[in-house]
């Protein structure tokens, strides 16, 4: 009997010499874990955050996306300027040519570089190019030309090449209020830049919009 008691008791003994380094693993299996889910959370929070924190104070820090990125990749720009066309691409006096008006935008935000902002109707006679806006004074449709005239599809606006006001083919009135809109022109080796402007549509009188 007692060497069954002592038996006994050396068994609990030896569960406890098991048992006590088994409790210290596991408490410190769940620590570690429960520090790697802290760090990985924080991690994966922080790091959107910082991204937007540092997007948000220099929007324009990407190299990149900068305007200075893309006026070195457009050489040698005219400065307010953009360019639209060579002087060989254009038909010497044939009818004008149509062509978009691609630039960058920007405001303090948002840079998108290379965007169509607009059309403009390219005409050469000899060394003389007359750059017209292709949307319509009327009220801001896009004016087609057919070779003899610009027409406007919308309600019968019609111009002469030199982009001054003419008769409708329709016989009803030129709704136009003015000519169609004139843009400052350079030619530079070869190249044809344009002082791009959008005006007001309907009014008597060429003005600019901001
Ligand atoms: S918009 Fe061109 S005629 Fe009205």
């Amino acid at each position: 009997m007692a060497a069954s008691q002592q038996k006994n008791s050396k068994s609990k003994d030896d569960q406890d010499s098991v048992s006590m380094p088994d409790a210290y693993t596991d408490d410190r299996r769940n620590f570690v874990a429960k520090m790697a889910s802290v760090v990985i959370g924080a991690t994966v929070g922080l790091v959107p955050f910082i991204a937007g924190v540092i997007s948000f104070l220099n929007p324009l820090s990407s190299k990149n996306r900068t305007p200075e990125f893309y006026a070195g990749k457009s050489g040698d720009a005219v400065e307010g300027y953009v360019r639209v066309t060579t002087l060989d691409a254009l038909s010497d006096g044939g009818a004008p040519q149509r062509f978009p008006v691609i630039d960058d935008k920007f405001d303090a935000w948002n840079f998108t570089p290379d965007q169509a902002i607009g059309a403009v109707y390219v005409r050469r006679q000899g060394e003389t190019v007359t750059v017209f806006n292709a949307t319509c004074p009327h009220a801001g449709c896009s004016v087609q030309c057919d070779g003899t005239k610009f027409v406007c599809p919308c309600h019968n606006s019609a111009f002469n090449l030199d982009g001054t006001k003419t008769d409708s083919s329709s016989g009803r009135p030129n709704p136009s209020p003015r000519s169609m809109d004139e843009l400052e022109t350079r030619i530079e080796d070869g190249q044809v830049w344009v002082d791009f402007k959008s005006f007001y549509t309907g009014r008597h009188e060429k003005v600019a919009k901001a």
